[in-house]
């Protein structure tokens, strides 16, 4: 994931010079690299069939814990929604943001995979009495649906490895404003350094600086809204050997050894005691992408 090239510049020295990122390469590989991290510890399982069979209420219950707080990229959203227009909801999961929106907009399409995030979804809406919600089982971008006048995608772009595909369906599909939510890593996180240590780059995941600099060459010069409630509560882990578990998962190394001693060392000088738990030092925030579809 790292290379050189030489240029020659008039009456110079021959220089290195860092080539230009493969942006689209880069998140693919990612995508794909978590992929088979994914496939492997969910082989002959539940989780083979739908990822969040064992997930999806305690997802619900994650959601409704964050959004008890004020949060800028929620209240940005809703000022942008005018009154009855319709919203897409691509990989809405528990129906949080759908929800949210139908009580603005006219109506509202959920577009999700996952059939026991539909469950969930649909005795939420139930429960909370809304209407103007379809629910739409299927994966962007193959998923048939109509034009609506904005679309939204929150975190539900990582397990999909081709992004311009997917943005490219989503503009076709709207008629006013797109909006993405997706995580935005610093760069001195744990995953993010130990990302630098074994592939050459910091790039841990497939993220808000991959996509934006997709969404660029694609000719959309995008706003952003960073989430301006900071950092994502810090991970932690009941030991060291579950946190180093946990990072070689996330970086799909589950197989290899040779970077045990590296990550061990990296784990026990970054991750803090306290309490019983390692803490992991916060690194993670929601950036908010937006732009007009038309
Ligand atoms: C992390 S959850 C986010 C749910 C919701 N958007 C939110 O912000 O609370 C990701 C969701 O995206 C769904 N998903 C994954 N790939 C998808 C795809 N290609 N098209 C539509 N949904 C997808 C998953 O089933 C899951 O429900």
């Amino acid at each position: 994931m790292h290379s050189h090239a030489y240029v020659a510049l008039e009456n110079e020295p021959v220089k290195e010079m860092e080539k230009s990122t493969n942006w689209n390469a880069l998140w693919q590989e990612l995508v794909e690299m978590k992929t088979r991290s994914h496939e492997k510890s969910r082989a002959g399982t539940e989780q083979e069939k739908d990822a969040w069979c064992k997930k999806a209420l305690e997802f619900k219950e994650g959601v409704k814990r964050r959004w008890s707080k004020p949060d800028s990229s929620r209240d940005f959203i809703l000022s942008q929604i005018s009154p009855d227009s319709t919203v897409l909801d691509i990989g809405a999961g528990v129906g949080a943001w759908s929800a949210l929106l139908a009580r603005k907009a006219k109506n509202v399409t959920a577009v999700e995979p996952s059939p026991s995030m539909i469950n969930v979804m649909r005795n939420s809406l139930a429960e909370e009495g809304i209407a103007n919600v379809a629910i739409v089982q299927g994966s962007w971008p193959d998923v048939q649906v109509e034009p609506h006048d904005y679309s939204l995608c929150s975190h539900s772009m990582y397990g999909y490895p081709d992004l311009t595909g997917f943005v490219r369906r989503m503009v076709e599909t709207t008629r006013k404003t797109c909006f993405l939510l997706l995580r935005a890593p610093t760069l001195d996180g744990v995953r993010s350094e130990a990302a630098r240590h074994i592939w050459g780059q910091p790039l841990d995941s497939p993220n808000f600086t991959i996509a934006f600099n997709i969404l660029l060459q694609m000719g959309i010069y995008a706003n952003v809204l960073m989430e301006n409630t900071g950092l994502w509560k810090p991970r932690k882990s009941a030991s060291l050997q579950e946190a180093l578990k946990d990072l070689k998962r996330y970086l799909g190394l589950d197989n290899a050894a040779e970077h045990e001693p590296y990550l061990k060392e990296l784990l026990k000088h970054r991750l803090k005691l306290q309490g019983g738990c390692y803490f992991w030092p916060p690194e993670v925030r929601s950036a908010l992408v937006y732009w007009q579809a038309k």
